[in-house]
């Protein structure tokens, strides 16, 4: 098998040709994308990864290239050898790159045969997914996902190219390793020659990235491997990869000046766009009053606009009632949204409830200006015009409002005004908005464990001014930490860290790590940090976010080679799946799940 080519070369891609080449004599490998038999004369279209050339295959000419191109179906792989000519007149295809020539085929090889494969490998045919996953290698055939594939090489060429020339040293870390907190679950891995004992599968590399700054390194990137067992949604894989780095002798501006660079340099490379640079900055705390979310769309406007003041003495009992007790009401001004029926209003209403809301009310403009809306009544005029100056309201708007604590008013609105913006068509995906979020709060109050949890992670450095907090109020502490956010989706984050050992030992204190806890779990940072740590900070960026995004794509798979499903399996290769017994026995793990009967269906 192995002189099935022979001496045969390929001279080009099939997407390489044209008019300048016509003369000369090429061999082309490739797919057959489409065979056309026009009685007599035959033409095939081969394909590979950079395009599709014409072949032209006649009877007179060649009759044994022929014959054997009548044997030729669809995704048969073949060699072909012949002369590049000119399309006869009026067959020139302007919408092909290499549309004005084919190839008259002298000689012609059949590499392997295929069978038929499960689905049309066009981009018109809609598949279903599934089918599509199974057969993960058909798929990745089709122009689309190639080009998404192609792309992502680029950028992370970029991304080295970028990075290297800003001094930062490309340095692997391990995979079997120990549990980094980051807020999800972690893959575990059992040990054979430490029975009873699990690596984990790092959810980052964020410890070792800061242990290599202790070392000196000094400025560390890597393209990695994440591994997070959470619930899946459309921008999230159980196995993703961050653009991580880490730097020394920086602050936060530093790091995100140098890092907006990178990603002005990705949209340069993979779209020929060219970002403004500095990119805005805005507070977390910002981004909630505005927006409602700390991952605002900034392609629309469509603000929350908080009327607390105005409302808190209204005859409207639940908002006066919030009002009372301290939590707020936040109103959206949706234009022209008074054509909106009854049942999109319930919708609405329920899309609101998903993040808590309790309710959603509602107020139509009217054309006379007046008011149609169940609550209208509970109003003084004066409230009424208060409200409507506060939200710029106009004939022919809706008004939406939550009461509720902060949270819930502030980020049910804000997934509704996402939702909206969306369904109104308010956001271009043509327009790319970037915005940096800083000032994140260090902590969240986790109402059921009753205890801080980190909003970033544990080595998260406070702002300057809110140390002395750490003591009276933490839950008021920000952190040096910040987003970067683009038209809606966080794309990356990160952080200055703790560098002092006593700081980072009150963090974990503070989060509820007893001593010893901390010392089993970070033993080896918290004495890393005794040796002379450098003040560092870093970020890492969502690969696979960025390239949905620069794809256009609408789910995450559509730009990963071998993605899993939003229920973590691999179609394809049917992972994970169960293993023997004996394996089992020697890693010293007995499962609890039955093993499935025959009669036990599914
Ligand atoms: P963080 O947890 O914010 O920070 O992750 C950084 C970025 O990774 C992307 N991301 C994901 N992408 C796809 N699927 C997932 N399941 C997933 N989870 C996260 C997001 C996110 O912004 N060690 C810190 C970084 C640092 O502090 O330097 C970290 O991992 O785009
Ligand atoms: P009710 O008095 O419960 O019938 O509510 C009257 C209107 O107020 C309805 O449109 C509800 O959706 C709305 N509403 C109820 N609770 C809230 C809330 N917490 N925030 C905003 N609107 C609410």
């Amino acid at each position: 098998m192995n002189d099935i080519l022979g001496d045969w070369k390929r001279t080009h891609y099939c997407g390489d040709l044209r008019a300048a080449n016509v003369g000369q004599e090429v061999c082309l490998m490739g797919w057959v994308h489409r065979r056309r038999d026009h009685g007599g004369l035959i033409f095939i279209d081969l394909r590979d990864r950079k395009g599709i050339t014409q072949l032209a295959l006649d009877p007179d000419r060649d009759p044994a290239a022929h014959l054997k191109a009548e044997r030729v179906r669809g995704e048969f792989v073949i060699a072909a050898k012949g002369v590049v000519s000119h399309r006869p007149e009026g067959t020139v295809n302007a919408n092909m790159p290499t549309g004005a020539v084919e190839v008259e085929i002298r000689e012609l090889r059949i590499l392997s045969v295929a069978q038929t494969p499960p689905f049309m490998l066009d981009e018109f045919t809609d598949v279903a997914e599934n089918l599509r996953l199974k057969y993960r290698y058909l798929d990745l055939r089709r122009e689309s996902i190639q080009k998404n594939l192609i792309m992502r090489h680029k950028v992370a060429q970029t991304v080295r190219n970028y990075l290297t020339v800003n001094n930062f040293l490309e340095i692997e870390t391990p995979i079997l390793t120990k549990s980094t907190p980051e807020g999800a679950r972690d893959y575990l891995v059992p040990s054979r020659v430490n029975p009873g004992n699990f690596y984990a599968l790092p959810q980052s590399p964020q410890i070792f990235k800061q242990l290599l700054m202790v070392a000196g390194f000094d400025r560390y990137f890597q393209i990695v491997k994440c591994f997070r067992d959470e619930d899946l949604r459309a921008d999230r894989q159980p196995e993703f990869t961050q653009i991580d780095c880490e730097l020394s002798f920086v602050d936060r501006n530093d790091i995100m000046d140098i890092m907006e660079g990178m990603i002005a340099e990705i949209f340069k490379s993979a779209l020929n766009i060219e970002l403004e640079l500095p990119m805005p900055r805005m507070s977390y705390a910002e981004a909630l009053d505005r927006y409602g979310v700390d991952n605002p769309d900034l392609r629309f406007d469509l603000e929350l606009k908080e009327v607390t003041a105005i409302v808190k003495d209204c005859g409207f009992k639940v908002f006066a009632d919030v009002a009372g007790r301290g939590d707020i009401v936040k109103g959206l001004n949706v234009k022209g949204g008074a054509t909106f029926s009854r049942k999109e209003l319930d919708d609405l209403t329920a899309f609101a409830a998903i993040y808590g809301a309790k309710g959603m009310a509602w107020v139509k403009i009217q054309d006379d200006g007046t008011w149609q809306s169940p609550i209208a009544k509970f109003f003084t005029a004066e409230e009424l015009d208060k409200i409507a100056a506060r939200l710029a309201a106009a004939p022919g708007d809706l008004l939406l409002f939550v009461a509720d604590t902060a949270a819930v008013a502030n980020e049910s609105l804000g997934r509704v005004r996402g939702h909206l913006g969306r369904k109104l068509g308010l956001a271009d995906p043509n327009v790319f908005k970037f915005s940096w979020v800083t000032d994140f709060p260090l902590f969240e109050w986790d109402a059921e464990a009753k205890r801080h949890m980190a909003v970033h992670h544990p080595f998260t450095a406070p702002l300057d001014e809110d140390v002395v907090l750490l003591d009276t109020d933490p839950g008021k502490a920000r952190a040096k930490a910040y987003d970067l956010v683009l038209n809606g989706s966080e794309i990356g984050g990160g952080s200055i860290r703790i560098h002092d050992q006593t700081v980072q030992s009150r963090m974990f204190e503070l989060l509820g790590i007893g001593a010893e806890e901390a010392e089993e779990k970070f033993g080896f940072l918290l004495s890393a940090l005794k040796y002379g740590a450098p003040p560092h900070g870093g970020i890492a960026f969502g690969l696979d976010r960025i390239m949905m995004i620069l794809a256009g794509a609408e789910s995450i798979r559509d730009v990963i080679a071998f993605p899993k499903t939003q229920k973590a399996t691999c179609l394809m290769s049917e992972a994970p799946n169960a293993v023997d017994q004996k394996q089992l026995q020697e890693l010293a793990i007995r499962s609890t799940v039955k093993p499935k009967t025959a009669d036990s269906t599914n």
